[in-house]
């Protein structure tokens, strides 16, 4: 069985955000993903709405034919947007204002007791549970014993690695997290700054049942469609009437 791909269409509102626009639209391309193969649609809805909002994931809910995952601080006021919107998987992830993007895992270890009582909170409401975690075999264990059913491996240090050595380093911190959280019988995704140069040595874990990919593709499609967007100006222009 290979892995499902979840598409993060965060950055498709982000564009919209830009301008305060009606499009592009999240909602819109989360279709066209799901037309194309992906398994999962995921978004992070950040207290700042600075991309994804609320709007966005009342009408994902409604649209979305696969598997909707709602990235969330651990917080109580996302629980109870968790309660209202009823996604299918929740995943927690560290969430601070000034970062650009959701910059390390969440220190589970440290904090256990209250992610405990927010992965319960969820779970009783049955929405099934991921922490987003640097790979590290002590983080692995304190999701376990915090309940949660799944994790997702920060990939990021991997993808930032230049020195070749560096990241067969961090690869191998990968797969062993893999194996450790498969081992405790947990689910296991990773994401984080995957692309088309390096997501195959990632793809090739087989404890890895799930990849969630944004900047990525979103980067790509700006790319591979830039030349057909602009044919079709010139065409209209050509032929305004
Ligand atoms: N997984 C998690 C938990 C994330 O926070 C993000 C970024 O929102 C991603 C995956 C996707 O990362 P990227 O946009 O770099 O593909």
């Amino acid at each position: 069985m290979g892995q499902r791909l979840g598409v993060n269409v965060d950055h498709v509102a982000t564009l919209r955000q830009a301008r305060r626009a009606t499009y592009p639209d999240p909602v819109t391309a989360a279709a066209l993903a799901e037309l194309a193969g992906a398994e999962q649609i995921t978004i992070h809805l950040r207290e700042d709405r600075r991309h994804i909002q609320d709007r966005d994931l009342r009408l994902l809910r409604e649209t979305v034919q696969t598997v909707l995952n709602l990235e969330m601080a651990a917080t109580q006021e996302m629980v109870k947007v968790a309660y209202e919107h009823k996604p299918d998987t929740a995943t927690l992830v560290p969430e601070r204002r000034e970062e650009l993007t959701t910059e390390g895992g969440l220190d589970v270890a440290n904090q256990r007791d209250a992610l405990a009582r927010v992965v319960k909170s969820l779970r009783d409401g049955d929405i099934a549970v991921s922490l987003f975690i640097d790979p590290d075999l002590d983080q692995v264990r304190a999701a376990h014993k915090a309940n949660a059913q799944r994790v997702e491996l920060h990939t990021g240090r991997y993808c930032e690695a230049r020195d070749p050595r560096e990241r067969d380093r961090e690869l191998a911190r990968i797969l062993d997290a893999a194996k450790a959280a498969s081992k405790l019988g947990l689910g296991v995704a990773a994401g984080h700054g995957l692309n088309y140069d390096n997501v195959r040595p990632i793809a090739r874990i087989l404890e890895i049942d799930e990849l969630n990919i944004g900047h990525g593709i979103v980067s790509r499609a700006v790319l591979v469609g830039f030349e057909r967007a602009v044919r079709e100006m010139v065409e209209l222009m050509r032929n305004p009437r």
